[in-house]
């Protein structure tokens, strides 16, 4: 049995460092003040060719305390009955803009900052479902700008290099992989991880990453079958996914906003298999058994938080003239998008943003 994936998704430049300039520099944008706006702005500060332009917030204090601590040169804020991110997209010195607003609000960011004439990097959960997803790729692939959804993981040498020995044949044919992620994260109807609202719950927030195990290895699969514990807020607190596929493999994927788990991937075929141990979205250490060879361990220096790698992509491509990066392409976004449609409606999740 040969091993199904066209695309093993690897980068073109694997061994650069990420914070080398590749072009001309990029003014960047930034929507939204929270905890990943802060993580990100701080790694963007470690590239040469890119320039800290400007930062949006609801609020003035917010807007201008984030500009001070990360150097961004100008602040915007709602005022006046506009919005800081209109004000912000309508700066003719930003080049490409960077939403890290809660899911719900991606759709409607993305879209203004494309109509803007901006580029744009999304963070995940790209959006809320496949119709959002779809309809962004549509508008980005017309005005001919780059979009891409934040999937930071896929771009880390951890994960590339796991990515790289399962398509090499070395373990070889993939017939399953498992991978968990999961904290307790304290109940509040107004958090964001939580509130509905906001697109709340395991899936949305946390799925994306023991996917990324199986797509990476495997392909994306032919069936899903979805178990979850919904709470009374209607969200998933914590799902299981298996995932099926016609050439004889399967994925077992745990997500949970409820229990600390090992946080471990592992990928077994027919020759042998690799555990990913201790974090399975910023792999520091991949343990590789192959036959009666033994164990072997590689290991895995990371620049910055490890958003570098997928700011340097973006970069890249976007210097580069392409619309999109060929190692996260909007298709998988899509796809994505479409098996977290079919896992919620088996779950019986639904979010505001299914009725527009
Ligand atoms: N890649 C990663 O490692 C990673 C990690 C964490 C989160 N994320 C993703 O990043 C996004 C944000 O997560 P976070 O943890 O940063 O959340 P957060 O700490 O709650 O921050 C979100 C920010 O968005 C703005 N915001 C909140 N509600 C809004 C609304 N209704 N309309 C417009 N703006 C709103 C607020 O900024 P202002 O007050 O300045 O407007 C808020 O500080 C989520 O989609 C999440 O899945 C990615």
């Amino acid at each position: 049995m040969s091993a199904p994936i066209a695309t093993p998704w690897l980068s073109s430049q694997p061994d650069q460092d990420p914070r080398s300039a590749t072009g001309k520099p990029l003014r960047w944008g930034v929507i939204a003040t929270g905890g990943i706006a802060r993580s990100v702005s701080q790694d963007l500060a470690l590239l040469a060719d890119a320039e800290l332009r400007a930062v949006s917030s609801r609020g003035r204090d917010t807007a201008e305390s984030f500009a001070g601590a990360y150097g961004f040169e100008r602040a915007y804020w709602d005022d006046g009955g506009v919005s800081g991110y209109q004000r912000l997209l309508a700066d003719d010195a930003v080049d490409v803009v960077y939403v890290a607003t809660p899911h719900a609000q991606h759709h409607q960011m993305v879209l203004a900052a494309l109509t803007a004439g901006k580029h744009v990097l999304c963070e995940k959960a790209f959006t809320i479902n496949a119709r959002e997803a779809s309809a962004l790729a549509a508008v980005a692939r017309e005005r001919k700008l780059f979009l891409m959804e934040a999937v930071w993981s896929r771009f880390l040498p951890g994960m590339q290099r796991a990515f790289e020995i399962a398509a090499s044949g070395e373990l070889g044919d993939v017939h399953w992989v498992t991978a968990d992620l999961g904290f307790p994260a304290p109940y509040s109807p107004t958090s964001r991880l939580w509130a509905r609202q906001d697109g709340g719950g395991a899936l949305l927030d946390i799925s994306v990453y023991p996917l990324l195990w199986a797509v990476g290895t495997l392909g994306f699969p032919q069936t899903v079958s979805a178990t979850g514990f919904i709470n009374d807020d209607g969200v998933d607190a914590q799902n299981a996914l298996t995932l099926g596929y016609n050439h004889g493999a399967q994925a077992q994927l745990t997500s949970s906003l409820l229990a600390f788990g090992p946080r471990t991937a592992t990928v077994a075929g027919s020759l042998g298999y690799l555990q990913s141990v201790g974090s399975i979205n910023n792999p520091r250490e991949l343990v590789i058994g192959v036959g009666r060879a033994g164990l072997r361990t590689e290991e895995f220096e990371v620049v910055g938080l490890g958003y570098t790698y997928e700011l340097r992509e973006v970069t890249r491509c976007i210097q580069q003239g392409l619309t999109e990066s060929p190692v996260m392409p909007l298709e998988d976004s899509i796809k994505t998008m479409r098996l977290f449609d079919g896992v919620r409606s088996q779950l019986g999740v639904s979010y505001a943003n299914d009725a527009h």
